[in-house]
């Protein structure tokens, strides 16, 4: 039998369990008919289901809030973490929306994802226009990551240290000012700098469009590969996963990339989910949503069929609050509603039989 998610559908669940008693008589109380999904992800020790959080909508929207709260035991501050947020100018740091975020999970429970310390976007212009030179910008970064990191010593369990480091189409490293002025080597020196301020927390590479077995995935596994043998500290990878629904990957090509990256010894991440309704412009709507929770489901089945998969995170759970509201790539409407790709996780998490 299909699980009860509504107050509705519970009731009617509750009379075909007991048929003849009157079904307000069953109704479950109210905190137990609905399981969430942070409930459901118990099943797994160790697996975290996350969301990115958007500091304004947190604030200022109780159902935003309410619903964090419900479904989700790991956040990832949308941008609250980014540089241009945190570090204005060279002797400037403001973490106050950060540690706002920080404190509210920790009021909740919920494990905290940093993201992220070295990215070539949202870098202010103190560091892009001032002209340093090899030595100085290799000062800053590390004195960047390092105050970061050390601020968040015990409240962030793992850092996405390099953002989005290879070429989109795969063809090496991403030519930015990083590469530019310090050359291939600020990757593991990010590491190595975040590993010496928190050696507790896990440190993970993360980019798009690597879930699959392409060019740009071979990439990261190289690099990642690499990065072991010269004994960089880095423990995960993070597999955004920004999808959109003219692109189905089916579950044994994300689940070949993973397994090469935890024969690595590496854990996984899905980072940020999530999956934009395209084209075709005639399919009509319902389909589209059928491949969209279809798209979140194989992520998350190929997530949980690897041990060392430890996180599946939407990158918002909200078409209200997301950073491509028109494509609608969320598990919940503009309106908090559930989408099919909601109904899709929780399936496959009520389902889910840990062995
Ligand atoms: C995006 C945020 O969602 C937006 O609000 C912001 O304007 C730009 O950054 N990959 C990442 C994220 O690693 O940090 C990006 O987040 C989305 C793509």
């Amino acid at each position: 039998m299909r699980p009860c998610i509504s107050a509705l559908a519970a009731v009617f669940c509750g009379w075909t369990l007991v048929f003849g008693i009157p079904a307000h008589a069953v109704t479950p109380p109210l905190q137990t008919q609905n399981t969430t999904l942070r409930q459901l992800v118990l099943k797994r020790p160790g697996f975290y289901i996350g969301s990115a959080v958007d500091y304004q909508a947190l604030v200022s929207n109780p159902s935003y809030k309410a619903i964090l709260q419900q479904q989700f035991n790991q956040l990832t501050p949308e941008n609250a973490m980014k540089w241009g947020a945190i570090h204005q100018s060279p002797d400037t740091y403001n973490f106050t929306q950060a540690d706002n975020l920080v404190e509210f999970a920790i009021q909740n429970k919920m494990r905290v994802r940093g993201h992220t310390l070295v990215w070539y976007k949202n870098i202010p212009d103190w560091v892009v226009k001032g002209n340093y030179n090899r030595d100085q910008l290799m000062a800053i970064l590390k004195n960047h990551i390092q105050t970061v990191v050390s601020h968040f010593k015990g409240k962030v369990a793992e850092w996405d240290v390099v953002n989005e480091a290879i070429e989109p189409n795969g063809n090496g490293l991403r030519d930015c000012l990083w590469t530019q002025v310090i050359g291939p080597e600020y990757i593991a020196l990010a590491f190595q700098w975040a590993h010496e301020a928190d050696p507790d927390a896990l440190l993970f590479y993360n980019d798009y469009n690597t879930e699959d077995l392409g060019p740009k995935s071979v990439t990261q596994y190289n690099l990642l590969k690499n990065l072991l043998l010269a004994h960089i500290p880095v423990n995960g990878v993070g597999l955004q996963m920004h999808q959109k629904t003219k692109i189905p990957y089916s579950i044994s090509i994300m689940s070949g990339n993973m397994r090469r990256l935890s024969d690595l010894n590496l854990r996984i991440a899905v980072t940020e989910m999530d999956v934009s309704i395209t084209e075709p412009v005639g399919e009509d709507y319902s389909t589209k949503l059928q491949k969209q929770a279809s798209n979140y489901g194989n992520a998350l089945s190929a997530c949980l069929g690897n041990k060392a998969c430890t996180s599946f995170t939407v990158w918002g759970f909200s078409d209200a609050y997301t950073w491509q509201p028109e494509n609608q790539p969320a598990i919940y409407s503009a309106s908090m509603q559930p989408k099919p790709a909601y109904q899709k996780l929780y399936d496959i998490l009520y389902n889910y039989i840990d062995n």
